[in-house]
């Protein structure tokens, strides 16, 4: 067992990936919830209703889900209940509204890309209190090693950037490099704000 603790130490813990294939997998209402925490959070401020993110959950459980849960944990009060801490997925065009499906087929011929030969990174998000401890990275990771059985060449994303928010930072670390920026783009992928970047890995 490797122990992690949170960034202000109060919370002593470890956790467990494992990828999602089933709809009524137990771990789908800590998902959901965990969803909805991350994207009403800055930069996002977006409100998902849960029957939204029920859909995603049924879309992504098709592709490609992994999630974080705590596996053992010690908090300042010496309880703890089971949690889902993080989830890293793929998806397919059927859950992209269709301006992001526009854009990413669009992005996709620009870079020379297809179906077959590149991966698109749908979603990644880590509870607040539990970042900073490689969570996110080894999610990716496990992500990119699918695709990488799946002959895939490429993984891509679409990412938001503002003063709040530092993925860029986090992307480019474990490999991705910076392909194409937008501005005042219409597209939901990546939260609303005004400029999105598209990041590409060669896996
Ligand atoms: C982006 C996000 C998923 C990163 O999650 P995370 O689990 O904290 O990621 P990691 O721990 O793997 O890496 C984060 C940072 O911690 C550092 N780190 C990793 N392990 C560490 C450790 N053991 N000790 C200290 N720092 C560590 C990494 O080097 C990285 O540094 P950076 O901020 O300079 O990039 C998380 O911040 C998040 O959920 N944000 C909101 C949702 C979001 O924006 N998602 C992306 C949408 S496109």
């Amino acid at each position: 067992m490797t122990t992690y603790y949170t960034p202000n130490r109060n919370i002593k813990f470890d956790y467990t990936c494992r990828k999602i294939d089933n709809v009524n997998d137990p771990a789908k209402n800590g998902f959901i919830s965990l969803y909805q925490n991350i994207f009403a959070d800055e930069p996002y401020k977006e409100d998902w209703p849960y029957n939204e993110v029920e859909k995603v959950w049924i879309n992504f459980t098709k592709y490609s889900l992994y999630i974080a849960e705590i596996s053992y944990c010690i908090d300042d009060e010496n309880n703890y209940n089971y949690k889902v801490i993080g989830f890293a997925s793929g998806c397919n065009s059927s859950y992209m509204d269709n301006d992001t499906f526009k854009f990413v087929e669009s992005e996709q011929e620009r870079l020379n890309f297809n179906n077959s030969n590149s991966f698109y990174v749908a979603e990644l998000g880590v509870a607040k209190e539990y970042r900073k401890n490689g969570i996110a990275a080894k999610l990716m990771n496990l992500l990119h090693m699918d695709a990488v059985k799946e002959n895939k060449k490429f993984a891509y994303l679409i990412t938001a950037c503002n003063n709040n928010n530092n993925t860029i930072s986090f992307y480019t670390k474990n490999g991705y490099y910076i392909s194409n920026i937008i501005y005042n783009c219409k597209i939901l992928a990546g939260g609303v704000v005004d400029k999105k970047n598209v990041l590409v890995k060669n896996l």
